[in-house]
């Protein structure tokens, strides 16, 4: 029923993940995906903050479960981990969802950003992957709201 929870680690299916990661790497979006992408470190020479980044999927989990909602878990004594929305397959979309996502980021500075993105189109993609480095590197809090910030 409607009213069923089920919590599951995260592991939203088929939103691309995998395909963000092959895109990534060869420049193309991929026909026939994997379940999984290798894991993968891109080497220092060639990402923007000239750091090695090892990138590894998550699941591919065949097990399909249909979600009405997603709930993102973290343990508020722990919470220094940057959380960064990617809102991917924007190509299928005409009108861009940002304007609705943006005053939620700032209102939580627990959202360091968030990007739209399209592994088919590879638009953001390059980007989405440096954001993440970049939040890693230096968390400097929402991209929007610095002043916010302690
Ligand atoms: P699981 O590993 O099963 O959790 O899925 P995933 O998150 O790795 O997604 P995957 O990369 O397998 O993509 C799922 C489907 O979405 C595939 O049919 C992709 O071709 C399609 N897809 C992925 N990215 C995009 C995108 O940017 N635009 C469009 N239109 N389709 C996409
Ligand atoms: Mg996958």
């Amino acid at each position: 029923s409607r009213n069923d929870l089920r919590l599951a680690d995260l592991k939203p299916p088929k939103v691309g993940k995998t395909s963000l990661i092959m895109s990534l790497v060869s420049e193309e979006f991929p026909d026939d995906v994997p379940l999984r992408a290798e894991e993968i470190t891109i080497p220092a020479d060639v990402t923007p903050e000239r750091v090695p980044t090892h990138i590894v999927d998550y699941s591919g989990n065949n097990s399909n479960v249909t979600a009405n909602v997603i709930c993102i878990v973290y343990s508020v004594n722990n919470k220094k981990v940057p959380l960064i929305l990617v809102g991917n397959k924007s190509d299928l979309v005409e009108h861009s969802s940002m304007e609705t996502i943006l005053p939620i980021m700032n209102q939580y500075s627990d959202i360091e950003t968030c990007v739209e993105c399209s592994a088919k189109n590879l638009k953001n993609i390059s980007e989405l992957f440096y954001y993440a480095q970049k939040a890693v590197l230096h968390p400097t809090g929402p991209l929007y709201c610095p002043e916010e910030k302690e």
